[in-house]
Order: C-alpha cells, then structure tokens, then sequence
C-alpha cells in the first residue's frame, strides 16, 4: 500500500482539478454543436417524454425507434452502426455489448444519448493529423469499423462517435449505467453527463475496473462510494462496483488515506474485507493515477 502523503506535489495538484460542474458538460456540448457534432437521444416517445430533453439549456434531438421515421436513413441503422461502435470500443475487455440488450435494457426502458458527425466528417477524422499520436491511435482503432458498418449497410445518416445509456432503478432518481464508449477522445464525459442531466439522475451505479482510464471519467462526476472491491461475478478481473452521487463534491476535498494499487488484487480483497466490516469507502478524484487510485476510508 503506498499512503498518500508519499505522493508528489504533482498528483495532489492534479487531484485538485476537479470536480467537474453542469456548466462545463453544458459548455463542452454547445462547443460540440458549434463544431458540427449531433447530439441525440435515442428511445421510444413515452420514455423520451420523461426525459429533459435540454438538459442544462442544451438542444439535444430525440429519435423514437417505434414510430415512423421519413429521413432517407433508419433509425435501426443508426443503432446498428451505434452497436458496432461499442462491440468494438469494448472488445478488447471482452464485453461487447449484445443487441438484444441495446434493445431491452437501453431502447425501451431508457434512452441512449449519442453524440455523431455527418459520414464525412467522421471519415476526415480517421485522418486527422492534428491530433496527438496517441489520440489518433484510439481514432482508428474504433472508428473505421465503425464506418465499415455504416458502409456494408448503405447507412447514409450520422454516424455515432460516442454514446451512454443508463437505466433506471427502483432507487428514486438512482440510474444504473452502462456502455460508455468514445471513438474520439473528448467525447466521453460529455457524452456522459449529458445523459444523467437528460434523466435527472441523482446518483448512479456501475461496475468499472480499478486499472481503467474510464475511470478517471466516471470520477468527475462526483462523491464515488464502493459497493463492492472485489466483483467475482464479472468476467474483467479487478472489477468493482462504485455509486456516485451525481455532482456532489466533499468540501474541503478530503486527503485519500491510501493510494490502492490498481492492478494489486490482494489489496481489493483486503478493501473488500474492510467494506464487509462496516468501513465506508470512496475513490477520490482523479480516479487514477498511472497505477493507483486514491482511496478515502471512514469508519
Ligand atoms: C472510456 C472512454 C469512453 C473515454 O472516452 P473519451 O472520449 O476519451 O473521454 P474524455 O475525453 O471525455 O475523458 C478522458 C478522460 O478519461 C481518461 N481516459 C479514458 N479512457 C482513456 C483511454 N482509453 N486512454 C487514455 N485516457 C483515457 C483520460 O485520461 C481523461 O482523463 P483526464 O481528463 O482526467 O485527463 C473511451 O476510452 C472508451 O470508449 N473506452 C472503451 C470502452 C470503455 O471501457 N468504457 C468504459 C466502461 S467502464
């Protein structure tokens, strides 16, 4: 275990960065429409009526997937093309996402927010030389077959570059959430915040590796409180099961009284052992940090 007054000034900085506001989701999604993007949500008419369909003052277009639809593109398509998004941004952890489950568990009980670029934009960005070497690597690991999907369908409408989806629990305004993906880097905590304010989410559940990136994304939307350390169930090793309460910070940002090796699966069993014992356990921003997260423990 290494404690985090071992740290250097470095990460207590960067810990400091955060926490995220509404107003920067807003301001990075008008930035998003101003740059061309589209953002969607994506369900049936009863559901989409439930919703904030401008969440935070931001237009975001609806999409019912039973209803007629007079686009020369379908809207069946443009899930399709969303599923292979996902199948590939999640297939190198194995769980790609089904579409019997993009079907009952996202289109009819919720809705999915996507953000898209119009067929040519999305192809321009698989050649983008001005982003960095390994922006550009993450590009085209996900989005030419993505745009390979839209191609074999004849799929002439946007193309998904990102997308979220949450469901609800019996837990009032308590969203279990689901297939985050981005085929471009900055897309992602957008995508993501967008989607809770669309379904007032107060806090959210979800299952999430310690060694994942995306954890530094999921970490700035609030106090993360684990429910479980150790997740046996799940075929990703080192999962875990975090609920946030959805923009809710501690004042003053607390000190992490350990920084847990992320990849240390002993060490998960030990956090797990103690939750099991009454302790309360959050993750502290950023979430990750090279190959710790910072751990706040209460008793
Ligand atoms: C997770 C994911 C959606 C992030 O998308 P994104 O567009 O890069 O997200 P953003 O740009 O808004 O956020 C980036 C933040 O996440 C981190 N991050 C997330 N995924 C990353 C990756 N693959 N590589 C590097 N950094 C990543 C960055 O460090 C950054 O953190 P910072 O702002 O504190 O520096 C994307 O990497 C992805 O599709 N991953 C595969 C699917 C997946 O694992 N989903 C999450 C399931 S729990």
């Amino acid at each position: 275990m290494v404690r985090a007054d071992t740290l250097d000034g470095g990460h207590r900085r960067y810990a400091r960065a955060l926490p995220l506001a509404r107003a920067d989701i807003a301001a990075s999604a008008e930035q998003l429409l101003d740059a061309g993007y589209g953002l969607w949500l994506v369900s049936h008419d009863s559901v989409l009526a439930q919703l904030d369909r401008s969440p935070m003052g931001v237009e975001v277009a609806t999409l019912d997937f039973l209803a007629p639809h007079d686009r020369p593109w379908t809207i069946a398509d443009l899930m399709r093309v969303y599923n292979v998004l996902n199948q590939t941004a999640f297939g190198a952890k194995g769980i790609p996402l089904q579409n019997w489950v993009m079907i009952d568990l996202g289109l009819l009980p919720s809705a999915f927010l996507l953000v898209t670029l119009s067929p040519q934009r999305a192809a321009e960005a698989v050649t983008d030389h001005r982003v960095s070497a390994a922006a550009g690597a993450r590009i085209a690991s996900v989005l030419p077959a993505v745009l390979g999907e839209a191609e074999r369908l004849g799929y002439t409408g946007p193309i998904p570059v990102a997308g979220y989806c949450a469901a609800r629990s019996p837990i009032p305004d308590g969203w279990v959430g689901w297939s985050l993906c981005s085929a471009i880097p900055g897309l992602g905590t957008t995508a993501k915040g967008l989607a809770l304010e669309a379904y007032r989410a107060s806090t959210l559940t979800g299952v999430a590796q310690f060694s994942d990136p995306a954890l530094r994304v999921h970490r700035k939307f609030g106090r993360m409180r684990l429910l479980a350390a150790v997740l046996e169930l799940h075929p990703v090793a080192g999962t875990m099961v975090y609920r946030t309460e959805v923009f809710v910070e501690d004042e003053p940002p607390p000190e992490p009284t350990e920084m847990l090796g992320a990849h240390d699966r002993d060490a998960h069993r030990d956090l797990q052992n103690r939750l099991d014992a009454g302790a309360e356990i959050d993750i502290l921003p950023p979430g990750l940090v090279a190959d710790r997260v910072p751990i706040l423990e209460r008793h």
